[in-house]
């Protein structure tokens, strides 16, 4: 008899129920629990030198070929490892890399009660470039709204200064400061290419260190989630005192929705916000733009970066409209 393939139904469960949102949780608790034991058998690091045979690899890891087909698939599932054409499982992240991403969670305990986080300014030097480029769409976008010929862009907390590197590409005349930590601007410094001469690198904190006074825009992007509200304000008001009367003040940050719902991809990055920085946090743009007036810009509005971020933009003095 000929078999015929019947369209299976997806089993769906319904929205807004507890079966499904335990459902979630277990998924998630699962694929973290499988990544955590294929860590602590070290199938990461079996995989180092190169793809293998799932076979090869549980008896290298000690394990029975079924848990170890079962472990691969959930790493498959978080793309950690993928299959070659020919079968074997090859690493997509490397150990050292996984490590770090589960256990810096064993903080979260500590640090609700008020302990402090692991430090994490160390890691800048290296998280900034890849930052850099995996925010582009969403940097270019920013670079077109703010860019223009012969400007002075401050970028504080600037790291690769990925928004100062596409505007003065657009705009050779013009001229970028970027304030960050010194080991972070030696980074950049090495990874400047001709136009290094449009660049002048202020290392110092951008709290308190002097600033620069003649800036057409500063930018903070991705940079005041770090704060706290009142620190948030204080580098608001330095902002707009580094910038020329009709000059704005842009801030590219993710932000919450007005209405309380949830954003996946926006609440899932707070919650390692708050793991790392608990001083920091995000808001929506309401509050966002109460601080904007407080420090004094004016023609406040917001635009939607590509990504889950948003810009924020403010006119600093004058409005543009109210100048002859
Ligand atoms: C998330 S990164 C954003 C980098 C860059 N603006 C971008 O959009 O790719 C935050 C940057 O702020 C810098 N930073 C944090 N606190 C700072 C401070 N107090 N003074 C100067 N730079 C600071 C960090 O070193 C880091 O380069």
């Amino acid at each position: 008899m000929a078999e015929h393939a019947v369209p299976l139904a997806e089993p769906t469960i319904p929205e807004g129920t507890a079966m499904l949102a335990l459902q979630r949780l277990n998924d998630a608790a699962g694929l973290v629990a499988a990544a955590d034991l294929a860590l602590e058998r070290g199938l990461l690091g079996l995989l180092a030198p190169g793809p293998m045979d799932v076979g090869a690899l549980a008896v290298a890891a000690g394990l029975d070929p079924k848990p170890c087909e079962v472990l691969v698939r959930q790493l498959q599932l978080a793309g950690a490892v993928a299959r070659t054409p020919d079968g074997r499982v090859a690493a997509r992240v490397d150990e050292p890399g996984l490590r770090y991403t589960l256990r810096r969670w064993r903080t979260l305990p500590r640090v609700v009660d008020g302990g402090p986080p692991e430090p994490t300014a160390h890691l800048y030097p290296t998280l900034t470039p890849v930052l850099a480029d995996w925010m582009l769409p969403s940097h270019r976008v920013v670079a077109r709204t703010v860019g223009r010929a012969g400007m002075h862009l401050l970028d504080l907390g600037g790291g690769m200064s990925p928004v100062g590197q596409l505007v003065v590409e657009a705009h050779p005349d013009a001229r970028v400061t970027v304030v960050d930590r010194p080991e972070v601007l030696r980074v950049l410094a090495d990874r400047l290419d001709s136009r290094a001469d449009r660049f002048s690198l202020l290392a110092g904190d951008l709290l308190v260190d002097p600033l620069p006074a003649d800036a057409d825009v500063v930018l903070l992007s991705g940079v005041l989630h770090l704060f706290d509200d009142d620190d948030v304000l204080r580098i608001l008001r330095r902002a707009v005192r580094a910038t020329v009367d009709g000059g704005t003040v842009a801030v590219a940050e993710p932000l919450l929705r007005e209405d309380g719902e949830i954003d996946e991809t926006i609440t899932a990055y707070e919650i390692g916000l708050h793991l790392r920085h608990p001083q920091g946090g995000i808001w929506p743009y309401s509050r966002l733009a109460g601080w904007f007036a407080r420090a004094g810009l004016s023609d406040i509005h917001r635009l939607a970066l590509p990504g889950a971020g948003s810009l924020v933009l403010g006119t600093v003095g004058r409005p543009a409209t109210d100048r002859t």
